[in-house]
């Protein structure tokens, strides 16, 4: 186990009577990245939040390097810095030009002086391609821009794992694909990549395996190669509607 960056063991979570998790058991190596897939509904985004404890549990337990995230000696704040989190919607703050979003965690969260702050959030954003752009406001950058900067702001905590919902599903197929190139080239580097995407270019370029989940659980875990070549009826099903025949 020990060699494991996340451990999902029997997770089972249920709002109501609705059950989102139902006793999900995987394990993430370290370094790994994972691609989720599925329905609507299926449990995708609830068991991604599970890892930087978003969600509490009904049962089973989500180990992130050995440290169950329940467990109530855990700092939450010192957890989430070392999982970086980007999601559909980009949430920058409006108010702050695309350096000082990128900034502000390494000010607020590391102590960092405003200066070095500036040069590391200089150099993050120049990593998404968006040096030049550094000193505008959300509102004056794309889609895909904005979430450029959101993902410049998750990296600058050098977080160990990453986790992505539907990063690129807002965005129009060239912003898409900006920000698809970025994301695979993340997986190049010593960091634990969680994605959920229906996007099955990204999930070939950079993923180790595809989880296909359904009614909150594993359905089918391949290679992106093997997986979109599944005899799985309910894979099969899924990718009729998501590939271009
Ligand atoms: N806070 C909540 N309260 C009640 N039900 C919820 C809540 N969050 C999620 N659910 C339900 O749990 C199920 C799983 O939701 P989840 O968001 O994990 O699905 P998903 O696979 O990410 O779907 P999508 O592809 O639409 O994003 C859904 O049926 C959803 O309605
Ligand atoms: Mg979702």
């Amino acid at each position: 186990m020990s060699d494991a960056a996340i451990v999902f063991d029997q997770v089972h979570k249920r709002f109501g009577d609705f059950t989102a998790l139902a006793g999900f058991s995987e394990r993430v190596g370290k370094n790994e990245v994972i691609v989720l897939c599925g329905p609507s509904g299926s449990g995708k985004s609830t068991l991604v939040r599970t890892v930087n404890r978003l969600e509490t549990l009904q049962g089973g337990r989500v180990l992130v390097h050995g440290q169950d995230v329940a467990e109530r000696t855990v700092n939450v704040d010192v957890l989430r810095r070392g999982i970086g989190f980007v999601f559909q919607q980009y949430n920058l703050f409006p108010h702050l030009s695309a350096i000082d979003n990128v900034a502000i965690g390494l000010r607020r969260l590391l102590g960092q002086q405003k200066d070095s702050a500036a040069d590391q959030a200089l150099a993050l954003l120049a990593r998404v391609g968006l040096k030049e752009k550094a000193h505008r406001r959300p509102s004056g950058l794309s889609g895909g821009e904005q979430q450029r900067v959101a993902i410049a702001r998750a990296l600058a905590m050098k977080p160990a794992i990453l986790l992505f919902d539907e990063p690129t599903s807002a965005l129009d197929p060239q912003m898409a694909g900006e920000v698809r190139s970025i994301i695979s080239s993340l997986a190049d580097d010593d960091m634990t990549i969680m994605c959920v995407t229906h996007d099955m270019g990204l999930a070939a370029s950079m993923a180790d395996r595809v989880w296909f989940l359904e009614g909150g659980a594993l359905v089918e875990s391949a290679a992106p190669g093997d997986f979109v070549r599944s005899e799985n009826p309910r894979v099969r099903n899924f990718l009729s509607k998501i590939l271009p025949h």
